[in-house]
């Protein structure tokens, strides 16, 4: 569906920039086009707006599939790496995101569970400091959330992870990243498990509200 209307948006804006930049002659455009690629270099106008066109594409392009923050996440207030903690060191899911199991907010874990450990691991790492700022004013850290479900859809983690299905299958290998990258989850990826999994597919009951 996005790579439709991403196609979509690019051949529009490649349309209106022909457009306007022949005056509202497309055909101008084209048969300078077809006939010989030097005419069109020495007509210094159309040069330009095509110019300007395949810019826009790549940007486009880039912004929405390329650029870091898609790629490799964002940027968090502290550069907490579940590579380092969840890796390297095992420390176990649940021990940071604790109500997966109890309560439909899984939640992140507040600053007095660092510090649990960070009162005596590297305590004076200038991003430790930072989150003993956090504790001493009160701010829970404002992490920035990446996974997404559409507005309408109802997610609990709950039953799925009695059934032991590992956060794995949901979230990737989180264990291997520092930055976890955005993701929006589609319809499709709940629907395609239930199938498998003969779970309930009555979701416009179970999961739209
Ligand atoms: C169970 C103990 C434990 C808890 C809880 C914990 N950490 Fe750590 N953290 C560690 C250990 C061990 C290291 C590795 C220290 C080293 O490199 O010597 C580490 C390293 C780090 C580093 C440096 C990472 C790097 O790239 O080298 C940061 C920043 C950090 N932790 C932030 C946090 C934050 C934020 C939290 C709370 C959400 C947290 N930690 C919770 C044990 C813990
Ligand atoms: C030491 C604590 C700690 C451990 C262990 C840990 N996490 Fe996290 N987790 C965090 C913190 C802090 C954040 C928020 C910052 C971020 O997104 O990187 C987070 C964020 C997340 C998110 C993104 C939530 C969102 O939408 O913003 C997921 C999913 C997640 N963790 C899954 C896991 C899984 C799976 C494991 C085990 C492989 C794990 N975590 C182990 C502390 C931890
Ligand atoms: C069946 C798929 C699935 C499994 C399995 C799963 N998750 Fe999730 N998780 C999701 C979805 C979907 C969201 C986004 C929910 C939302 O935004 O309401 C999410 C969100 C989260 C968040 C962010 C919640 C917040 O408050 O922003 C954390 C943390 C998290 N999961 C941790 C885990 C951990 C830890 C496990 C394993 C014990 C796990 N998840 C297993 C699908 C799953
Ligand atoms: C990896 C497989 C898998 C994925 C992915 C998955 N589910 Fe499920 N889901 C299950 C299974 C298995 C059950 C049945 C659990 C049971 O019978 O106790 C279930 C049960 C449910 C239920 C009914 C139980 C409850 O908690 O009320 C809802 C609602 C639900 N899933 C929503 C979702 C949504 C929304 C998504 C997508 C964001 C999703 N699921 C993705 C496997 C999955």
């Amino acid at each position: 569906m996005e790579i439709i209307i991403t196609t979509f948006t690019l051949i529009t804006i490649l349309v209106l920039v022909v457009i306007i930049g022949t005056k509202g002659r497309p055909m101008v455009f084209i048969t300078a086009l077809a006939k010989e690629i030097s005419i069109l270099a020495m007509n210094k106008a159309a040069l330009f707006w095509t110019g300007l066109g395949i810019f826009l594409v790549f940007g486009f392009l880039w912004f929405f599939y390329a650029s870091p923050a898609t790629r490799i996440g964002p940027e968090q207030p502290i550069p907490f790496s579940h590579r380092v903690h969840a890796g390297v060191k095992a420390i176990q899911c649940q021990f940071c995101h604790p109500y997966v199991e109890r309560s439909i907010f899984p939640g992140l874990p507040p600053v007095e569970k660092c510090l649990y450990c960070h009162n005596y691991i590297i305590a004076n790492f200038p991003w430790i400091q930072k989150e003993h700022e956090y504790f001493n004013t009160q701010t829970p850290t404002p992490w920035k959330k990446v996974f997404y479900v559409p507005e309408h859809v109802f997610f609990r983690h709950l039953r799925h992870v009695k059934k032991n299905i590992e956060c794995q299958q949901c979230h990737g290998q989180i264990q291997t990243m520092d930055r976890i990258p955005a993701k929006r989850f589609k319809m499709g990826f709940c629907v395609d498990c239930h199938k498998q999994k003969e779970a309930n597919l009555g979701c416009w009951l179970a999961c739209h509200n």
